[in-house]
């Protein structure tokens, strides 16, 4: 492994790039892990599936299978230095399709996830300009603004911008830097809202809510629910911790990195639950307010708490966009690192090229909500067809995948040498590791994904996405 050697702006040595330090290393995969899936997504799937009991099992599926297939991806991705694609293909040619499976995943995320960052953006400025002046009409404030045709867009195409204007400078350059300022920054913001949520009188039923769990309110969807959160929020299932793993250098302990980064992904998620439900239940609103928690009865919140609720909203949709941000990099990223790994293309045109397919793709979401609410792709809007596809479908199966790779076709000494860099640091917990990644976690995750998937409602939908694996697994070795 080395570094990429510059001299005179001139390329000396083609050698893969490489995080510039343990911290950054970090900050970066955390940064892919902590993002809309935390404060937008958690909170509100907890709010919908009951409080406590689902943040209960939420946990268990982040300690018992998260962490594992995290380990798993740092463990393939730096054996073998190449990100997802390469990496599969370099065991064998019939198991590329799961890494090409895991670009289309981050690309088709990368289909609607710009578009709520432009609504986080958006919600920064919007607090400042009379959003919170009506309080009762936020929420009309809100659907009117995602339908329409061109505000929107804007917002998305200059918060994508700045993502390509991340990624262009690459990895250590670019990636890690914006991980380590904007990180810290995002749990001061989150840290700033909680305090001032916990400091409302009333806010201690939230903190119940939260925390007490209620296993009557437990059924199979709240176990589907809590598996594909974990594995969305922990950027799981795709690839992407392979390939941040492939930058890493070998004296990097995997186990421990990915303990850490599953502890500042998981704190995070709580860290925005007590920054909302002790707000929530002292202003008496409606804890199961579903995706539109976030955007509508958050600022709703602030607009209640007077003058000082402009800057509360805006710093919270700042941590917002932030959070977002350097989780949209790491998808972006996914798709680059093939792209120069194995289409050997130069990383800035990778870049420029790809983000211009995805700002397509999120216009086609972004109008889906709007004017172009009567075009239906198998049956839904634009934004719900890259959501469901990647959500319901890719990232389940993509995780099961990983989980046969590394437990049956990855040697186990490998895996061994890897995750105690040859012998020379201990891994005390190898053997429960690989038990669960080899047995318990592909028949958990298959039982979880069967029954998410046949949850679906839109058969053909359903049908589409589970084709798309079957074709890529046929043509795996062309690929
Ligand atoms: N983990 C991100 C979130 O919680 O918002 C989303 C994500 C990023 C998923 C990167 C998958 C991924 F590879």
């Amino acid at each position: 492994m080395g570094y990429k050697k510059r001299k005179e702006g001139v390329i000396m040595e083609q050698k893969r790039e490489n995080w510039g330090s343990r911290i950054g290393f970090i900050m970066a995969a955390a940064g892919s892990a902590v993002g809309l899936g935390n404060i937008w997504r958690f909170p509100y799937l907890t709010g919908e599936n009951g409080g406590g009991a689902f943040i209960v099992i939420y946990l268990g599926c982040v300690v018992f299978v998260g962490l594992s297939i995290m380990i798993a991806e740092f463990a393939v991705g730096r054996r073998t230095s190449l990100a997802a694609v390469g990496a599969y293909k370099s065991y064998s040619p019939r198991w590329t399709f799961a890494g090409v499976l895991g670009v289309l995943s981050a690309f088709f995320i990368m289909g609607f996830y710009p578009v709520v960052g432009g609504w986080a953006l958006a919600y920064i400025f919007k607090s400042f300009t009379g959003l919170l002046g009506a309080p009762e009409a936020i929420g009309d404030a809100f659907g009117a603004f995602i339908g329409n045709s061109v505000e929107p867009l804007i917002w998305m195409v200059i918060y994508l911008a700045i993502n390509v204007y991340i990624v262009a400078k690459g990895v250590a350059g670019g990636i890690e830097k914006a991980g380590k300022i904007l990180m810290p920054m995002l749990y001061v913001l989150l840290i700033v809202v909680a305090v001032k949520s916990l400091s409302l009188p009333g806010s201690g039923a939230g903190l119940e809510f939260l925390f007490k769990p209620d296993f009557s309110k437990v059924t199979g969807q709240t176990f589907l629910a809590a598996l594909g959160q974990a594995f969305f929020s922990l950027s799981l299932g795709m690839g992407c911790m392979i390939t941040y793993g492939s930058y890493l250098n070998k004296q990097e302990k995997l186990p421990n990195n990915a303990l850490i980064v599953t502890m500042m992904d998981t704190s995070v998620a709580l860290l925005a639950g007590i920054a909302l439900f002790p707000a929530i239940f002292a202003f008496g609103m409606e804890p199961a307010a579903g995706p539109g928690l976030v955007f509508v009865v958050a600022p709703t919140i602030f607009a209640e708490m007077g003058g000082m609720g402009v800057l509360f909203s805006a710093i919270f949709f700042l941590a917002l966009m932030i959070a977002a941000l350097t989780s949209s990099v790491s998808l972006l990223e996914v798709v680059v690192a093939y792209l120069i790994d194995e289409r050997k293309m130069a990383r800035k045109p990778a870049v420029y090229g790809t983000a211009i397919v995805m700002a397509v793709l999120c216009i086609l979401s972004s109008l889906s909500l709007g004017a172009l609410a009567g075009v239906k792709v198998l049956g839904v809007g634009f934004f719900d067809f890259f959501d469901i596809l990647t959500d319901k479908i890719f990232l389940a199966i993509g995780g099961m995948l990983l989980a046969i790779f590394t437990g049956w076709f990855v040697k186990k000494e490998d895996l061994k040498d890897e995750l105690t860099n040859g012998g020379t640091v201990s891994f005390g917990l190898f053997e429960a590791w690989y038990v669960l990644v080899k047995y318990v976690i592909p028949i958990l995750i298959g039982i979880v994904a069967v029954m998410g998937i046949m949850a679906i409602e839109q058969t053909s939908l359903m049908i589409f996405g589970l084709l798309i694996i079957v074709v890529l697994a046929i043509f795996s070795n062309k690929l």
